[in-house]
C-alpha cells in the first residue's frame, strides 16, 4: 500500500479543489463572521461555477494556467477594511478555467455570469452592451472573464466581473476601453485618466450596490513614489503624500529619493472607477502594489500589511487571523501569500484597504524571488 499524498495541512491531495476552497472559505467565514450556513451556500456557488475544475483532485496539474494567481489556482480571496467597520470577505475565481481556449473560456464565464445575475435577479443591461468588446470571436490576451463577489451576511453577494480590454490586442485596448466607457455614459472617461502602460481589465459591479462602478485598471512599469502620489484623478480624492506614504511603506523603499523608489519587479496597478456624476471624472481610485514581488517572504509582506493598517487606523487582527486560516505554513516559508496589497479612495468614505490572499490550492512560491522585472505581457 502506498501512503496517502499529504500536504502541509495533513489534506489528502486527493481533495478536489472546490472542497479544499470550501475548507478555506469556512475558515475566512470564521474570521469576518459570517453564518457557516452562508459560508456553504457561497462554497456551493463556488464549486458550480467552477464546473469541472471543482471536481479535480489537487494531485492532478492545476486545470489551466490561470493569470489569476501566481500557482494557476482560479481563485483568490480577498480581505477589504475600514476603520472601525467588520472587514468584508471577497472572492475572485475564473468560471472558464477549465476550458481548452480562451473562446469557451469567456463563453463559459458569460454563462455562469448570468445564471448568477438570474438567481438574484441582478439586472445585465449594462454587460449585454459591452459584451461584443471583450468577448470577440478571436480572443486574445491571459484572461477572457473573471467574476468575484462580495460575500454579504445573508447569502447574496455583490457581483463584480472582470473583462481583458487587450481582448482584440493590446494595440486596440485603449479604444476599446473607450467604447466600453462610451456606451455605458462616460463619454469623457478615458480622457480623464493618467497615462499609463496599459489596460489590465476592464470591470462592472452587478447586484445591489449603492451606486455600481464601472471600472478602468491601468497598469505602470516602473513607477516611482512621486508618479504614485499623482495618479489620482478623482475630485477631493487622496492627498499625495497619502498615496506616496502607501507606495513607499508597501514597496519597502522607506525615505529612500523618489528615483531609487521604483515599483520596477512587477507593475503597479491604478484603479479608477466611474459612477454617475456631473463632473465626468471617476468617483473613485486605488493604488494596487503586487506586494509579493517586494519582500523576501509573507512575514516581511504581514509587516508592510501591519504598517499600513496602522497608517489608516485599521485593525489589522482579521487580516492576520486570515493568514493563518488559509494555510498552516508559516509566513516566512513562501512569498506570495498576500498578493497585493491596495488602498481604496471613495468619494464620501473613509478609506479602504484591501489584501489579496492567495489560495496556494498547489503551491506556495519560495522565498526571495525578487524577480527581475515581468516582461510586458501585452507588447
Ligand atoms: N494575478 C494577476 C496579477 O498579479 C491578477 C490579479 C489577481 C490581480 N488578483 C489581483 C490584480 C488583485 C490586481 C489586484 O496581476
Amino acid at each position: 500500500m502506498t501512503a496517502p499524498d499529504l500536504d502541509l495541512a495533513g489534506h489528502d491531495r486527493s481533495m478536489t479543489l472546490g472542497v479544499f476552497a470550501e475548507n478555506q472559505l469556512q475558515q475566512l467565514g470564521d474570521v469576518v463572521g459570517l453564518a457557516p450556513s452562508d459560508t456553504k451556500a457561497y462554497a456551493s456557488v463556488l464549486a458550480e461555477s467552477l464546473g469541472s475544475a471543482a471536481q479535480r483532485p489537487l494531485n492532478l496539474p492545476p486545470p489551466s494556467r490561470s493569470f489569476l494567481s501566481d500557482d494557476h489556482t482560479p481563485i483568490e480571496f480577498s480581505l477589504s477594511c475600514r476603520p472601525g467597520e467588520t472587514p468584508s470577505l471577497r472572492l475572485l475565481f475564473e468560471p472558464g478555467c477549465a476550458a481548452d481556449n480562451l473562446v469557451d473560456n469567456g463563453r463559459t464565464g458569460w454563462r455562469v455570469l448570468h445564471t448568477l445575475a438570474g438567481r438574484w435577479g441582478f439586472g445585465v443591461r449594462q454587460l449585454d452592451l459591452i459584451e461584443d468588446l471583450f468577448l470577440p470571436t478571436a480572443p486574445q490576451g491571459s484572461l477572457a472573464l473573471w467574476l468575484a463577489m462580495e460575500l454579504r451576511p445573508g447569502g447574496v453577494p455583490r457581483l463584480k466581473v472582470y473583462l481583458n480590454p487587450a481582448a482584440s490586442g493590446a494595440h486596440t485596448a485603449g479604444a476599446t476601453v473607450h467604447e466600453a466607457l462610451r456606451r455605458l455614459g462616460y463619454e469623457q472617461g478615458l480622457s480623464a485618466l493618467p497615462s499609463s502602460d496599459g489596460y489590465p481589465f476592464f470591470a462592472l459591479d452587478l447586484g445591489d450596490w449603492a451606486a455600481p462602478r464601472a471600472k478602468v485598471y491601468l497598469r505602470h512599469e516602473n513607477l516611482t513614489a512621486a508618479g504614485a502620489s499623482r495618479l489620482s484623478r478623482m475630485p477631493d480624492g487622496p492627498r499625495p503624500a497619502v498615496l506616496e506614504d502607501f507606495f513607499r511603506t508597501v514597496g519597502g523603499f522607506g525615505r529612500a529619493p523618489s528615483e531609487e523608489s521604483r515599483a520596477d519587479r512587477l507593475p503597479a496597478l491604478t484603479c479608477h472607477s466611474f459612477t454617475e456624476t456631473a463632473t465626468g471624472l471617476p468617483s473613485g481610485f486605488t493604488l494596487h502594489m503586487p506586494v509579493r514581488a517586494y519582500v523576501r517572504h509573507d512575514g516581511e509582506a504581514h509587516e508592510r500589511a501591519v504598517a499600513v493598517f496602522e497608517q489608516q487606523d485599521i485593525d489589522v487582527t482579521p487580516l492576520t487571523r486570515a493568514l493563518s486560516a488559509v494555510t498552516p505554513r508559516r509566513l516566512e516559508d513562501g512569498a506570495g501569500l498576500i498578493a497585493y496589497l491596495a488602498l481604496a479612495h471613495e468619494q464620501g468614505q473613509a478609506p479602504r484597504v484591501t489584501a489579496y490572499i492567495s489560495s496556494e490550492a498547489y503551491t506556495a512560491h519560495p522565498t526571495i524571488p525578487l524577480r527581475p522585472t515581468q516582461a510586458a505581457t501585452s507588447s
